[in-house]
């Protein structure tokens, strides 16, 4: 048998996941994973609906348990998680012994960019760039624990992300 972890990316909002996740998906012949798009399919509403309904509590434990059953896949994966995925511990022990993790880090500069004021997140207010500066505070210490390697994204298009990670991913070998 040979084993087979996935590849996760986790970061900030706006650090280009998903974009990267299915650039590097293509690339390896793998099937890429929307988890932010997975729990939508299985709920049937947009992430806003979610939060606007059942409030973020429900939402992480609708995320914890989509998580779960993608990192039970036998058919190696890319997954690109949703931002505050590394909030709860069961969630990062998952993520660490079932994945090689890659943090997507980036700048607020880089974050604010990308996440435009039109952009359906929950999360961000009137004031995006003081969201996303508090909110990247609080979990950088998160995705630290989380990840096996960083890769700086600011300034490099999802292209040259999804090299990098080429590059820096220890792929799994055979075991018998
Ligand atoms: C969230 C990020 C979002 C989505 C939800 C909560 C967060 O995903 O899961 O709005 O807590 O940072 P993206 O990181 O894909 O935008």
């Amino acid at each position: 048998m040979e084993s087979r972890p996935h590849v996760a990316l986790i970061g900030m909002m706006g650090s280009g996941k998903s974009t990267v996740g299915l650039w590097l998906a293509r690339s390896e012949g793998l099937r890429f994973v929307d988890l932010d798009a997975a729990i939508e399919e299985r709920e049937g509403r947009s992430i806003s609906e979610i939060f606007a309904a059942d409030g973020e509590e429900r939402f992480r434990d609708i995320e914890q348990e989509v998580l779960a059953q993608c990192l039970e896949s036998s058919e190696q994966l890319v997954v690109s998680c949703g931002g505050g995925v590394v909030l709860r511990p069961e969630n990062r022990a998952q993520l660490r012994d079932r994945a090689w993790v890659c943090w997507l880090r980036a700048s607020i500069d880089t974050l604010g960019q990308r996440v435009s004021s039109g952009d359906s997140r929950p999360l961000l207010g009137d004031d995006p760039i003081a969201d996303l500066t508090a909110i990247s505070s609080a979990r950088s210490d998160l995705y630290t624990e989380t990840a096996h390697e960083i890769v700086d994204v600011d300034g490099l298009e999802a292209e040259q992300v999804a090299e990098q990670i080429r590059r820096v991913w220890p792929r799994p070998v055979a075991t018998t």
